[in-house]
């Protein structure tokens, strides 16, 4: 059976049994997909597009001149979830205001907001700290650094030490040791063996090459898990 993924199956359902019903038909669609079908799938052309997403949209903060400053990232990265690497990179334009502050103390801070914070969220990405004090924004608390400051509204922050910066033009790189992660209790779930940041809570803000915010929906495999049962059809 050639059966194809039907966007349509995957909708966010309201109630569990219709999130589980939700999640049993698209693992069905997935079991009976046929990889040397979609091999003859057409290809377009795009031209030079790091179209790499979703990522969750960032704001970066740093102090500069002694007050917080947050600029807000549709990109971010680290180099690796397994094995873990305590490194992330962040990259922002050379112009922007945050990147001073990066310099000046060696250290930022990577926060990840929720959609309950799109507006904060992208005013701190069309108004620079160069015009604007946007430093009253948010409550910004301080970690083992005390000089990268972090966004108290925020679900999760990754306080970073500075241990690399080169330029990619048009950009400035940023590569940062976590020091500590932050994660407000309310969005943690005890997971199988520990307690673990919980995706759906945090809900984190997504942004669409067409310049348009999204939310994520529901979670319908487990990793390193249901690859297990692969067969070439
Ligand atoms: C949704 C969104 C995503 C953005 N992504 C980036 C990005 O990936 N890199 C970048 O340099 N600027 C990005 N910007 C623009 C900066 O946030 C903007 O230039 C900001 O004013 C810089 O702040 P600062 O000068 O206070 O540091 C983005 C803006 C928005 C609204």
């Amino acid at each position: 059976m050639n059966a194809r993924i039907d966007p349509e199956i995957y909708t966010a359902e309201k109630t569990e049994s219709a999130r589980d019903k939700t999640i049993h038909k698209f693992l069905n669609a997935i079991s009976s997909y046929n990889c040397e079908e979609a091999s003859k799938m057409k290809k377009v052309k795009m031209g030079v597009k790091p179209l790499i997403y979703p990522v969750p949209v960032i704001l970066l903060g740093a102090n500069v001149d002694g007050k917080p400053n947050y600029n807000t990232l549709g990109n971010f990265g680290s180099m690796s979830i397994s094995p873990v690497s305590f490194f992330i990179y962040v990259s922002s334009a050379k112009r922007n205001y945050t990147n001073k502050g990066i310099l000046q103390n060696q250290s930022f801070s990577v926060n990840i907001p929720s959609v309950e914070l799109v507006e904060a969220t992208d005013y701190c990405g069309i108004v620079s700290g160069w015009k604007a004090d946007k430093s009253e924004i948010f409550e910004s608390f301080y970690g083992k650094l005390a000089t990268a400051p972090m966004i108290m509204e925020c679900p999760v922050n990754l306080e970073c030490k500075l241990a690399k910066n080169f330029d990619v033009h048009p950009c400035e790189v940023f590569v940062g040791e976590v020091v500590e992660t932050y994660v407000g209790e309310q969005y943690i779930t005890e997971g199988d063996r520990h307690k673990l940041p919980d995706i759906g809570k945090i809900n984190p803000i997504i942004l669409s090459p067409d310049n348009k915010y999204w939310k994520i929906g529901e979670s319908f495999a487990k990793a390193y898990s249901i690859g297990k049962g692969y067969r070439k059809k």
